[in-house]
């Protein structure tokens, strides 16, 4: 195929001749919305640099989750802001902590809607890190039992899917383990499997506040720069039992979200994390860029590179475009 017997733009001239060949179809389902539970009554704190979202305690949650339901959204992902942290994070897997009261009243008023809850210590801890501390490094085995006892007490809330974010070594199994052996073989794990240690998570720990008090995450989170690496943590995941696999961030990391679709036969699920919502939105508020439009090509670049589901701030903005038909 040669020009100028071939040209490219004729399938390209009018809208609806583009509507037949285009290759991607952003839906509603492919959607996942985070949210923030705060403790306390009546909470609705606004959230500076992720405009259109708050804190919101357990009433306000529970509205939340409706209104996202509503607009066909099938899952939402809950973070949780205790009241009071330590250094073993106990609020973290206390049956009465804010996320595992936000899960049994969001299943109790919108069952059908499905409640994944991120699994990690980082909002619980007093240091900020997300695991157990011993000579100022993270450790990694002492903290495996933690997050098995948190995914329970999630699933013992009600939450239909577990989704931890720690990076800790070997922590998928631990957790399959404590799930099966207290009945819940249903409770579906959802790796964070590729997580790196982004620069795009800081609107994020200012929304969950859970900046680590001294270092960072590097020694545990992933380099930047790795994409073997990538391929090495996802297959460890899914051999311990990983029902659905992550990559986050999302958009800088495209190549990664391919290479894990293409390599692993399971769903996979890139997290559209806080800075990449941030950016967009600074920008769109300048003037700089037609948010709503830039927003559209973010999320429909994350499916065509290999996702199946994308946890996004921007899903009810998003829902409501497509419901409206507007793209
Ligand atoms: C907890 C966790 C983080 C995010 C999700 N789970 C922060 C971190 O690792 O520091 C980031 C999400 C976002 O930026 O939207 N470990």
């Amino acid at each position: 195929m040669q020009f100028p017997e071939y040209r490219p733009r004729r399938l390209r001239r009018t809208e609806t001749l583009r509507r037949m060949v285009r290759e991607t179809y952003l839906h509603v389902n492919d959607l996942i919305l985070p949210l923030f539970v705060a403790a306390g009554k009546e909470v609705k704190n606004p959230i500076n640099s992720m405009p259109g979202h708050f804190q919101l305690s357990v009433n306000h949650i529970v509205e939340e989750a409706k209104e996202a339901f509503g607009l066909g959204i099938p899952a939402v992902l809950l973070f949780g802001i205790p009241e009071k942290k330590d250094e073993r994070g106990t609020g973290a897997y206390d049956p009465n902590g804010v996320v595992q009261r936000a899960v049994k009243s969001i299943k109790s008023k919108v069952p059908d809607l499905v409640v994944i809850t991120d699994v990690c210590l980082c909002e619980y801890t007093s240091h900020g890190h997300c695991g157990l501390i011993k000579d100022n490094d993270v450790e990694n085995d002492s903290t495996l039992e933690l997050l098995g006892r948190m995914a329970l007490s999630h699933a013992q809330a009600g939450a239909d899917i577990v989704a931890p974010s720690d990076m800790m070594d070997g922590r998928v199994a631990e957790i399959r383990d404590t799930l099966d052996e207290n009945g819940f073989d249903q409770t579906i794990i959802m790796s964070y499997a590729a997580k790196y240690a982004s620069g795009f998570y800081g609107p994020f720990r200012e929304a969950a506040e859970s900046a680590p008090k001294f270092g960072d995450r590097r020694s545990y989170q992933m380099d930047p720069a790795n994409a073997l690496e990538a391929v090495r943590e996802v297959t460890l995941d899914v051999e311990e039992g990983a029902d659905i696999i992550m990559v986050k961030p999302a958009l800088p990391y495209l190549d990664i979200v391919r290479r894990v679709r293409e390599e692993f036969d399971l769903p996979v699920a890139a997290y559209n994390v806080s800075g990449e919502f941030a950016m967009v939105k600074a920008a769109a508020e300048k003037g700089w860029i037609d948010g709503p439009r830039v927003m559209m090509e973010c999320l429909t670049s994350i499916k065509r590179a290999g996702a199946d589901l994308i946890l996004t701030y921007f899903a009810k903005e998003a829902a409501h475009l497509l419901n409206e038909g507007k793209v």
